[in-house]
């Protein structure tokens, strides 16, 4: 056995990825809906307004799961079908939804995983300022209470946010997401803003909760490293990390907001939005540090004029990478996924071997990791042996750091379904379930069948390829 029983092995989807229904049921728009209406934006004018349909096909999509004997299923609840005023008062149609859902999941033994925020801002608070108003950290807080109080006994655990990387400085920098901004300033608020929301979140929810039911965070802690050996590459991937994860690390984790943050940021900002108390109030170790891991970097020292990219659709000619102007990224080598992302297991082990030993004992979960590859349906099956190949080498690199004593308890497949891709809308998929956006017929691909053999034996090694005969 290479993964005991107890290991989850799960799979995920988020809201506005997968859920459409987005004017029915009391919803109003998030920052998304609006994203998707901006032209130039979304790759083919593209957007979630019907999605996988997964708000009316969802007692089939838990079916499929069961079949597949998936172990959870990480969802996000969209905040503007809960609470559609966002500060309002709650949406009772909005909630039964979320609750359909998770006795759906239960009535089939799988457990529910609910991330409070996967991106999808209410519009009405985007128009108040968005992440760079504080009050969004205490609708956030009331959100989260309110959820905990509604939905409590059917979430089995609950996650805060997902990457507030993406969030602070995809959306308000670089504005390849929603709401698509271009402001540095802007960005660092967000990212104060977001560590402030989950630390007034996870509160809440131990409020309601108690200590029993676990909390999560989510990050996307990125792995860089120096293009070379020389001290100012070094420099350049350290800039990097300090930036994309040490901006949330160190609030969250440790209640500091860490020098180098300062330094690296200082012509932009002194950071005098960071209120007397409030690293106290973000810092709220997560009982589960989820990660979301996809691929590697390379950094190094930029010459004059190069940036670091976005690596979105609608590229703004804006970096993401506040402070950050001369760093750039070496050209990715080897095999890519869709995305043009490099496959490189070993990052996995070691990023969480580093976790592991900076936060010893900490519990860890793996709630992203999966690959986008052109596929095709023939026949009824879709033979993506690619991302076999990619969930074998990742799995394997979980299973090396288990072994070499990093806490890791669960892993979830992105995705369930193909889905809603962000600026990249239904061009890019991931899903271990094809879907035909005209009939809405899912097929599960070669990676469902042999991620369910995984599921049943547990052992990477015995799953062999029996999987392929297996309608
Ligand atoms: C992650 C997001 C998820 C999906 C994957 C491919 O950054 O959390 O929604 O877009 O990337």
């Amino acid at each position: 056995m290479t993964f005991s029983k107890q290991f989850v092995l799960g799979t995920a989807t988020a809201s506005y990825q997968v859920e459409g229904a987005v004017a029915e049921g009391g919803r109003t728009p998030s920052i998304w809906d609006t994203m998707c209406r901006t032209p130039g934006k979304v790759l083919g004018g593209d957007t979630g307004d019907v999605a996988c349909d997964q708000y009316h096909l969802f007692r089939d999509d838990v079916a499929l799961m069961a079949d597949l004997e998936v172990d959870a299923y990480r969802f996000s609840i969209s905040w503007s079908r809960v609470i559609p005023d966002a500060v309002g008062p709650i949406n009772p149609e909005g909630v039964a939804y979320y609750r359909a859902l998770c006795e759906e999941l239960h009535s089939r033994g799988i457990k529910a995983v609910a991330t409070l925020y996967h991106w999808d801002l209410p519009q009405v608070l985007e128009d108040r300022g968005g992440w760079t108003n504080r009050e969004t950290a205490f609708a956030f807080a009331d959100y989260a209470r309110a959820m905990a109080t509604e939905l409590g006994d059917v979430v089995d655990m609950w996650s805060t946010l997902n990457e507030p990387w993406c969030s602070s400085y995809l959306g308000y920098a670089s504005g390849v997401h929603a709401p698509g901004r271009t402001d540095d300033l802007a960005a660092l608020q967000a990212v104060h803003h977001l560590n402030l929301a989950h630390g007034l979140g996870q509160r809440a929810l131990r409020e309601v909760l108690g200590k029993d039911v676990p909390v999560c965070l989510t990050l996307n802690l990125h792995v860089v490293d120096p293009a070379s050996d020389a001290p100012e590459d070094v420099a350049a991937a350290r800039r990097i990390r300090v930036v994309g994860n040490e901006a949330f690390l160190g609030p969250v984790m440790d209640g500091v907001l860490p020098d180098e943050l300062r330094e690296i940021t200082r012509d932009i900002t002194d950071w005098s939005f960071v209120q007397d108390g409030d690293l106290e109030l973000c810092h709220q170790v997560p009982d589960v540090l989820g990660i979301n891991y996809y691929s590697t970097s390379r950094a190094r020292q930029a010459d004059a004029g190069e940036l670091a990219s976005s690596g979105g659709h609608g590229e703004t000619g804006a970096s993401p990478w506040v402070g950050c102007d001369d760093v750039t990224f070496l050209p990715v080598e080897g095999p890519t996924t869709q995305m043009g992302w490099n496959i490189e297991p070993d990052g996995l082990y070691r990023l969480l071997m580093e976790v592991e030993q900076r936060y010893p004992g900490l519990e860890m979960m793996i709630t992203e990791n999966g690959a986008g590859f052109d596929d095709e349906v023939v026949g009824g099956r879709v033979h993506d042996i690619r991302r076999v190949d990619y969930l074998r080498g990742h799995l394997g690199a979980v299973e090396r750091a288990v072994a070499d004593g990093a806490n890791v308890t669960g892993y979830f497949l992105w995705s369930l379904l193909d889905n809603f891709e962000w600026s990249w809308g239904y061009s890019k998929t991931f899903g271990m379930v094809h879907v035909d956006y005209e009939t809405q017929q899912r097929t599960p691909k070669d990676s469902a069948y042999w991620y369910r053999d995984l599921s049943r034996t547990r052992d990477l090694e015995t799953v062999g390829d029996a999987w392929v005969a297996v309608p």
